[in-house]
């Protein structure tokens, strides 16, 4: 995966130390075809490398406030990443590479109308619009860390409910182990999507447990608003004690499975990115330490990074869905 090294104030490696090669080379190839204007003149500004100061923040979105989440484990006290960082430094590769693109070019993403299919391995299939699917059960706020694989890390209050209540109005079925998460792939406005890095639509996976789990949230909102098209909109899922790749954003459909679907990095990289990808600070990734992580929005180039914890810190909540596995083979 890619990270910004230019002057935004972290220390981190270098894209080229902890991209797949096959994604880093493809992006210095599109960047330059972007830059030499093949693409057109709007996309040919991708490759510029303005200061994410220079990106215009949008108006105040609409409130999307709920009651503060009784679940265990769901409010962690550590000071939230300011607003700013949470929607300015993001990945969500169909808005371009970088961490600035997202929120540069996610205002193209129409959020609506929106729906959600649920289908597969289920007594209760079907089609739930973005308006169902946020009445559909309290809204609650969850202040969550979220690791990403890259060695960072953010403190975000967002704003939705558990999975679960979604899965339990459509019945899983008892075959059903798995749930594979369908995310949009519009070429119209997603621009990404021209850059051939990740087998589109991206897609991820939980098995049935970890999708029920209380903890795995499926979100509408954060900060008290409506999600930000580059954080995700209109729904997207936050699973807090999985590196961030596995929170798929502008999520279309849901599919519960018997087989272990495939995941959209999993199939980029396999030997990188495991399925079931937990926080794990004793599993390297094959290209850099896993054992600590750099809080964005806290100091700068020289903070001293923080410990990460096994399971991002749920260990107490989620560690016993892993009983009796081995977590090195099983990454
Ligand atoms: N979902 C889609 N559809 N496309 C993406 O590129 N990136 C993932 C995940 N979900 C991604 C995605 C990765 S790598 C991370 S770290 C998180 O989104 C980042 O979420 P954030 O931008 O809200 O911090």
């Amino acid at each position: 995966m890619l990270i910004r090294t230019d002057n935004d104030g972290f220390n981190h490696p270098r894209s080229s130390e902890i991209t797949p090669q096959p994604v880093y080379e493809e992006r210095r190839r599109w960047l330059r075809t972007m830059a030499a204007g093949a693409a057109g003149g709007t996309l040919a500004a991708w490759a510029g490398r303005d200061a994410l100061a220079a990106v215009p923040r949008p108006g105040k979105l609409a409130a999307l406030a709920g009651q503060a989440s009784q679940v265990a484990g769901a409010n962690t006290m550590e000071t939230l990443t300011p607003y700013a960082d949470a929607s300015q430094y993001n990945n969500y590769y169909e808005f371009g590479l970088d961490k600035a693109d997202p929120a540069r070019n996610a205002h193209t993403l129409k959020t609506t109308p929106w729906s959600v299919k649920v289908e597969g391995l289920v007594a209760k299939p079907g089609t739930f619009s973005l308006e169902d699917l946020i009445k559909l059960s309290p809204q609650e706020e969850r202040i969550y860390r979220l690791r990403c694989v890259e060695g960072w890390s953010m403190v975000i209050p967002w704003v939705g409910y558990s999975l679960a209540q979604l899965l339990r109005q459509v019945q899983p079925l008892g075959s059903a182990k798995y749930v594979e998460f369908v995310t949009l792939a519009d070429p119209k406005t997603m621009p990404g999507l021209r850059a051939n890095v990740l087998d589109w639509p991206y897609t991820e996976g939980l098995r049935l447990d970890e999708a029920m789990h209380p903890l795995t949230l499926l979100a509408f909102g954060m900060y008290g608003e409506v999600l930000p098209a580059q954080n995700g909109a209109p729904v997207r899922l936050v699973v807090p004690w999985k590196y961030g790749f596995k929170s798929a954003k502008s999520i279309v459909a849901i599919r519960l499975t018997d087989k272990q679907p495939g995941t959209a990095w999993n199939k980029a990289a396999r030997n990188e990115y495991g399925f079931y990808s937990n926080v794990n600070p004793d599993v390297p990734h094959p290209r850099w330490s896993q054992a600590t992580e750099r809080r964005i929005g806290e100091g700068g180039l020289f903070t001293k990074k923080r410990k990460t914890l096994m399971f991002n810190g749920y260990g107490e909540q989620v560690g016993q869905l892993y009983a009796g596995m081995d977590l090195k083979q099983q990454f």
